[in-house]
């Protein structure tokens, strides 16, 4: 059996890496086929160093651009790879455009597809994301969908039981595998200047919250409030897309908030895990904050991981500054009892089990 796995974005790499690792344990054959929709060393390159993942055989660099243009990138080059290059099964991960090429590309070419994450739904057509998972989860032959409930969303799209396989999500072996390396560096908090547990930390990117004005002043807005409340320091590591919509709207970024680069994995989560509080719109930090015990308040109205707010580890806010202090002011009074409801950190051991059985 080869598998090709498709992977383009920080949490594609971050999320598919135990996969990988476990490809690497069983001695299973795969190549990594890196779209280059994310490239900037911190949004891409570090992880790698950091997972100590083999570096992608192929790599598109296909970069930024419209939808459109980025997936019909990706589109042609992907095609070719696969032509030239045949491999049993396509794995791909999560809801971005590299997602939707992959599968397509799979699909078209009649090369079995295997959507890790499958299900998940926000019933937001806005989303870009949403329409992805959608079309990649009607194309995929193996539906490794993270929860029951993720698996219940397909079922109630008529996607065929004996293709759905309740793995649990990978992003819970991701925190599990890395959080004890991360551990033997902390020097995050003496270089950042701030104390374990006296600290915010804040990411912030979707599409519908960043490039619409009104959205991102309202998080900038709500972030201050919330600093001002707490009296501590708050932290954004922030992601490219939005640096460049808060200059483009010329936005006036609070004082009390500090922007710094994207992190690699290990320093950011030593921060998820001693953070007082995350405000997020992030899919994988809604995850981790909740298998971390970190209290999460996310600046979305509706969220595809509705198992974070239903174990009580997380509340939806949506951008307005005075509903962000109040769930704020809401989440840190909870007990940090809530389960983790992801599984077990074995899932991607699992995805490559069922992988070697299908295709022995
Ligand atoms: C993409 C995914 C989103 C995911 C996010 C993870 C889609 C539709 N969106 O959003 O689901 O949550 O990745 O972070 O696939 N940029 C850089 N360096 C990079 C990458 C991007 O500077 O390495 C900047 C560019 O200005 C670019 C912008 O960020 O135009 C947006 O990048 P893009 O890949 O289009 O979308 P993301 O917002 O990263
Ligand atoms: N992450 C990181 N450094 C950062 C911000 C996020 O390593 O500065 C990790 C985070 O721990 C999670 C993943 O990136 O595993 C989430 O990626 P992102 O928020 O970009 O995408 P989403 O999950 O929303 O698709």
């Amino acid at each position: 059996m080869r598998i090709a796995i498709i992977l383009g974005t920080r949490p594609e790499i971050v999320k598919m890496s135990p996969v990988i690792r476990s490809c690497l344990a069983r001695s299973v054959d795969f190549s990594i086929i890196h779209t280059g929709q994310h490239y900037s060393y911190e949004m891409d390159r570090i992880f790698f160093f950091e997972l100590k993942l083999p570096d992608a055989a192929y790599n598109l660099e296909v970069g930024s651009g419209t939808h459109a243009a980025q997936t019909a990138r990706m589109l042609t080059g992907l095609e070719q790879i696969l032509l030239e290059d045949p491999h049993d099964v396509v794995l791909v991960q999560g809801d971005t455009n590299t997602v939707l090429a992959g599968a397509l590309v799979a699909a078209k070419l009649g090369v079995p597809l295997g959507h890790v994450e499958a299900g998940l739904r926000s019933y937001d057509r806005s989303m870009p994301e949403e329409i992805n998972r959608v079309v990649a989860d009607h194309l995929s032959d193996l539906l490794f969908a993270p929860t029951e409930t993720a698996a219940s969303n397909l079922r109630k799209e008529g996607r065929p039981d004996p293709a759905i396989f309740v793995t649990g999500n990978t992003v819970v072996d991701a925190v599990f595998q890395n959080l004890s390396l991360a551990a033997g560096d902390e020097t995050i908090f003496s270089r950042l200047g701030i104390e374990k547990g006296g600290y915010i930390l804040v990411t912030a990117h979707r599409q519908e919250n960043v490039d619409r004005r009104e959205n991102l002043a309202g998080i900038l807005k709500g972030i201050e409030h919330v600093a001002n409340y707490f009296g501590v320091p708050v932290l954004y590591p922030i992601h490219p897309r939005t640096r460049k919509m808060v200059e483009r709207f010329n936005l006036r970024v609070p004082d009390n908030l500090h922007l710094i680069e994207p992190l690699g994995y290990f320093d950011f989560l030593l921060l998820e895990a001693s953070a007082q509080l995350v405000l997020t719109d992030s899919g994988g930090v809604q995850e981790e904050c909740c298998i971390l015990k970190t209290p999460c308040v996310t600046m979305r109205k509706n969220t595809e991981r509705p198992e974070t707010v239903a174990a009580g580890g997380n509340i939806l806010a949506g951008t307005d500054p005075e509903a962000i202090l109040s769930a704020a002011r809401a989440m840190v009074l909870r007990p940090r009892t809530w389960e983790n409801p992801f599984g077990d950190g074995r899932s991607g051991d699992r995805i490559v089990r069922h992988l070697q059985k299908k295709f022995a």
